[in-house]
């Protein structure tokens, strides 16, 4: 019989979650990358988890919308950047659940490129029926969760039954319990193939993906390196938000004090310009995916985890020889919007 996550996290039962995506999803070999640069390297495929183009958002929406669907709600209300992921896949969830998406976007990247301010994701959300309001900062969370409660209070006056995704640092980190589970996910498949990572890369952004993880792997005594790669902030404020969250996390399963501070890994050394914004590294990384191992990835998150990946081999933070997984979280419609940005980098940059 197939060990579920239940079955190692039983503290998962705890929370309400629905079924959005497929799981469990493929790990699969990327024997040429790995040649390149001199490791053995494998990723697992969130990006192929089903809904509307999927990504890592999918498992957290599924702990999200669990007290949601308990609170009887009919529209969700949420926050995020122009070519948020995030916003795309709430849309869709609220697509399926036959609810209304209120999307709130964030101008967080500077840009009048009309591919980034039409296509991708914003096409998507258009596409899948959202309603769309625009947000002129990119950097207050608090604000922005303002302006959605605003936004909740009007739907709720005429009649809606509003349920808002809170993102910011004040409420509590559902989505990070799909990544708990991720990890008991992963660790029961590399226990059957017998491909056993030395190390785990993965994003790290509002840090519930990479917090969550990390719980979920201590939660079953599975004593990896998890490096988290700042795709967002810089890694002094990153460690912060990590260990916040992860001590939310590991309460939230009734583990306290499972975090300690040797646990949190995280590098920011191909951050540079910033939150969105391309360099010579995420270039290479998108490149070398594609050309050989037929992977897409996006520049604001994925290509930027690979590289910071690239960056920690050739670094050796990350020994020539290691095992490695890298956990692909999705992100591909975002390459559309991204098309004149990656074709017009160039060396000089
Ligand atoms: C494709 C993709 N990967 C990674 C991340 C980062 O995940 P987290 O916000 O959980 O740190 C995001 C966040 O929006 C994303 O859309």
């Amino acid at each position: 019989m197939k060990t579920t996550p239940e079955d190692l996290i039983p503290e998962l039962k705890q929370h309400r979650r629905i079924i959005l995506g497929h799981e469990p999803t493929p790990i699969d070999p990327l024997p040429k990358l790995g040649q390149d640069l001199g490791i053995t390297l494998w990723t697992k495929r969130d990006d192929c988890n089903g809904l509307a183009f999927g990504g890592n958002k999918v498992r957290q929406l599924e702990y999200y919308l669990g007290p949601g669907v308990e609170a009887n709600a009919d529209t969700v209300l949420i926050t995020g950047a122009l070519q948020s992921n995030f916003v795309r896949l709430t849309a869709a969830a609220a697509a399926k659940l036959g609810w209304q998406a209120h999307v709130q976007l964030e101008e967080r990247v500077p840009s009048h490129d009309q591919l980034y301010r039409k296509s991708g994701n914003i096409f998507l959300n258009n596409l899948l029926g959202a309603e769309i309001s625009y947000f002129p900062e990119g950097e207050d969370e608090a604000g922005a969760d303002k302006a959605l409660d605003e936004r909740a209070k009007e739907l709720k006056n005429h009649g809606r039954r509003p349920y808002v995704i809170h993102l910011g640092l004040g409420s509590l980190p559902y989505g990070g319990l799909g990544y708990i589970r991720a990890a008991a996910e992963t660790y029961a498949q590399t226990i059957t193939s017998g491909d056993k990572p030395d190390y785990i890369v993965i994003p790290s952004g509002s840090g519930l993906t990479h917090a969550g993880f990390l719980v979920g792997a201590r939660a079953i005594g599975w004593d990896i390196p998890i490096i988290g790669i700042c795709v967002r902030r810089g890694k002094k404020s990153q460690i912060d938000r990590i260990k916040q969250r992860s001590s939310e996390l590991a309460q939230m399963i009734s583990r306290p004090d499972l975090i300690s501070d040797q646990d949190i890994i995280l590098s920011d050394k191909v951050l540079a310009p910033g939150y969105g914004k391309m360099n010579h590294q995420v270039k290479e990384a998108i490149e070398k995916a594609a050309q050989l191992e037929a992977i897409l990835l996006d520049p604001v998150y994925t290509a930027r985890t690979m590289a910071g990946l690239i960056d920690q081999v050739r670094t050796n933070a990350i020994p020539l020889g290691s095992k490695v997984l890298f956990i692909h979280t999705g992100g591909n419609p975002a390459l559309f919007a991204y098309q004149n940005a990656i074709e017009n980098f160039s060396r000089d940059n």
